[in-house]
């Protein structure tokens, strides 16, 4: 008999009051190099909300299955795998055909939460080398939060920026991203300095480990604040989530070959840059398209020995679905938006 499958659709347009529940039917039979998994929890990322209204690609295909980042159980495996049972506790890769090293257009278009179905559903089907094993400390809905900002912000400062200790980090905004480059660098020995438009906010990213904290909204030169707190020498890294909105101050606040990590555009995704200061610093622009498999699974060791717990803002359950995307676009969060369900 064949088992329902619920899932989270953006049904025939965009925008979040298209977002509905519907029934689909759980495959009877997998490939054999497939494995069924009973999904029960996601988190969201901006680019979640981006895409279920339409933004980030105007011209998806739809009914989609939303957000690219989820955890569950391994239910059923097919014929020929052999690396996963029933039982095992997993976490889909953002792009499923991205295994090593750099990624090619195919993979590129591999992404879960467009163009193919997300993780807001039950039970999703994925091919065996799209999972990686779930941290044993983590809860699922502190594994969900990995996939998209966890290994973004593993890149940037692990892979990309060349971290050690006695570097300097600074974050944009206390946002998925950016806590999780902040708890990476700290990780590391590097000094770590934030900016948020809370107070309240930059007090609680002090309590992660954050040794300086901006206030953006009141400190509209905080380039000079990030100076200041290097000496004047300015930043090794620099989490770049503003896009153009703040790319000019993060040329300003990166040190002479500094690296800046372009990874959202927050603030503005067109600009008419000025290229000096890129040229007359040896600034390097750095962008990040999450990451593969393998960077993955060196995250995970990264956090399965340092024990380290994904910072949770939120959990929002199954039928609260668009009231997380609205909390989500509100920008109250700290951290990651969850959303649990029992599978
Ligand atoms: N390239 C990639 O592979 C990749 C992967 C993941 C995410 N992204 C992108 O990276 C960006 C951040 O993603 P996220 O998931 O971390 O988002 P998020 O959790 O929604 O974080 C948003 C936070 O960014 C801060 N912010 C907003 N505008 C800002 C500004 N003008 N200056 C400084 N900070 C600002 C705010 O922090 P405060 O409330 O503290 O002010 C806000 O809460 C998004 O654009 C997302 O699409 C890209």
């Amino acid at each position: 008999m064949a088992i329902r499958n619920r899932v989270w659709e953006i049904a025939n347009s965009f925008g979040l009051e298209n977002l509905r529940i519907k029934d689909r039917v759980v495959p009877e039979n997998i490939g054999p190099n497939e494995v069924l998994v009973r999904l029960t929890a996601t988190s969201l990322n901006y680019r979640d909300y981006l895409m279920a209204i339409g933004q980030y690609n105007p011209r998806q295909k739809l009914p989609l299955v939303p957000c690219s980042d989820g955890a569950g159980v391994v239910e059923s495996v097919g014929s020929n795998v052999k690396k996963w049972k029933t039982g095992d506790r997993v976490i889909p890769i953002f792009a499923q055909s991205w295994q090593d090293g750099t990624p090619n257009v195919d993979s590129l278009r591999s992404t879960l939460g467009g163009p193919n179905d997300g993780c807001l559903m039950e039970y999703g089907v994925f091919d065996a080398q799209g999972l990686v094993r779930t941290p044993d400390h983590l809860t699922d809905a502190e594994a969900a939060t990995l996939g998209c900002a966890g290994l973004t912000a593993y890149n940037a400062v692990v892979t990309f920026g060349g971290i050690e200790p006695g570097s300097t980090v600074l974050t944009l905004g206390t946002g998925g991203v950016s806590l999780f480059a902040l708890q990476f660098a700290k990780m590391l020995g590097a000094k770590v300095i934030v900016t948020s438009s809370s107070d309240e906010k930059l007090a609680r990213a002090k309590k992660l480990g954050a040794d300086e904290g901006i206030n953006y909204s009141t400190r509209s030169n905080w380039e000079r604040d990030v100076r200041k707190y290097t000496d004047m020498k300015g930043a090794d890294l620099i989490i770049e989530v503003g896009g153009a909105g703040t790319l000019p101050k993060s040329m300003m606040a990166v040190r002479p070959y500094g690296t800046i990590a372009l990874i959202g555009v927050l603030a503005g995704g067109e600009s008419n840059l000025s290229l000096y200061p890129i040229l007359m610093q040896g600034v390097k622009v750095q962008g990040v398209i999450v990451g593969s498999k393998a960077d993955f699974e060196r995250m995970n060791s990264a956090i399965s020995q340092n024990k380290m717990k994904p910072v949770v803002d939120r959990s929002f359950g199954w039928d609260e679905v668009p009231d997380a995307f609205a909390y989500l676009r509100s920008g109250q969060h700290f951290g990651k938006v969850v959303i649990e369900w029992q599978g």
